[in-house]
């Protein structure tokens, strides 16, 4: 059982830690399979200690990196619009919400709106969920928080308990990319579950675009996605005992047309043998091979038409950039 925690700005915030957020056998166990596997994986939840949180934040500041900054650009523009969805009394729940940079705008929207906001962010990152929580409170009075540090799904599910009037889902930042495609249809039939009539989802999804702004958005010239890619390696060293030398393995980013997705990749550049102490086994690397870190799938407007559909959404509103590089996309329950 969770114990909440009241850590109060004036008894405004909650916090409650997932029992599975920061569970070392879980983490021994996937890293277990994935470096067994044909080719090698890891699963990119990991890449989310305290440094690659950090290392993300830096990710998404880069010129490079066009997604959050153009998704905050839609959001400046259309948040009256999307505030106009509140009833008078609508929640906020958001899945993976980082440093909230980009909610802020909702938040304050909906203040001037309802007078008041009830937040419930929810992420793996216990010190980003804090630290962006603190700041929230000290700027808005009328705000209260309950931050669930949990993988999205627990997240989700331990949400659901609470009894709202109407709320809305936030899932930002074409975080649902990161599933593979039935991954991401189940994730969202499942918070359509936990949706009401007059609730909404507000998704952001990335793109499909020429190959070259993509692959320099996963490959920077300041090399920032390299380290976080290999922090994934730093991870594993520190928490189960590894001893990956991380300067024998090399970032690869590349679009793959067919699957519209960037896939990320760690290429050993040597044969080599690492041992993972709290495993009590040594993995072989041959020269040149690769573990899949993550995938990142780019969209069609079609396509997100089409997942509205399979998963008992309507695409109600959706809005992007003259470019066309990002959408925000504004579901609600069929
Ligand atoms: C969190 N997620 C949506 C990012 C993305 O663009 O897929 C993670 C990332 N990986 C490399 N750069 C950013």
């Amino acid at each position: 059982m969770v114990q909440p925690t009241d850590l109060s700005v004036d008894g405004r915030l909650t916090i409650e830690v997932s029992p599975s957020a920061h569970s070392a056998s879980d983490f021994a166990q996937d890293v277990r399979e994935g470096l067994s596997a044909h080719p090698k994986r890891l699963p990119p939840k990991y890449f989310y200690d305290e440094a690659g949180s950090k290392l993300f934040e830096a990710i998404s500041e880069l010129p490079e990196y066009y997604v959050t900054r153009t998704e905050l650009a839609l959001l400046q523009r259309f948040v009256p619009e999307i505030a106009k969805c509140s009833d008078g009394n609508m929640a906020i729940v958001e899945l993976g919400s980082g440093s909230s940079r980009k909610t802020r705008l909702l938040i304050e929207a909906l203040i001037a709106r309802q007078g008041f906001l009830h937040y419930f962010p929810v992420d793996i990152s216990e010190a980003i969920l804090m630290q962006s929580a603190k700041q929230l409170l000290k700027t808005y009075p009328e705000l209260e928080i309950t931050a669930h540090v949990a993988e999205y799904k627990a997240g989700l599910h331990r949400i659901a308990e609470e009894s709202f009037e109407q709320k809305m889902v936030l899932f930002l930042g074409s975080n649902i990319g990161n599933f593979d495609t039935d991954g991401a249809l189940d994730f969202l039939a499942q918070i359509r579950r936990e949706l009401n009539r007059h609730d909404y989802l507000l998704l952001g999804t990335d793109m499909q675009k020429d190959v070259s702004i993509l692959e320099a958005a996963y490959d920077d010239s300041q090399n920032v996605t390299a380290a976080f890619n290999l922090n994934i390696l730093r991870h594993i060293n520190r928490q189960l005992g590894g001893n990956f030398e991380v300067k024998n393995f090399s970032h690869l980013a590349f679009y793959n047309a067919e699957q519209s997705r960037i896939e990320m990749h760690l290429r050993s550049e040597k044969a080599q043998s690492v041992h993972i102490g709290k495993l009590d086994t040594t993995f072989q690397f041959g020269p040149g091979e690769t573990i899949h870190t993550e995938n990142s799938y780019k969209y069609s407007s079609a396509q997100v038409i089409e997942m509205c559909a399979q998963t008992g959404f309507h695409l109600a509103r959706s809005w992007q950039d003259e470019r066309g590089y990002f959408s925000l996309n504004l579901l609600s329950p069929l």
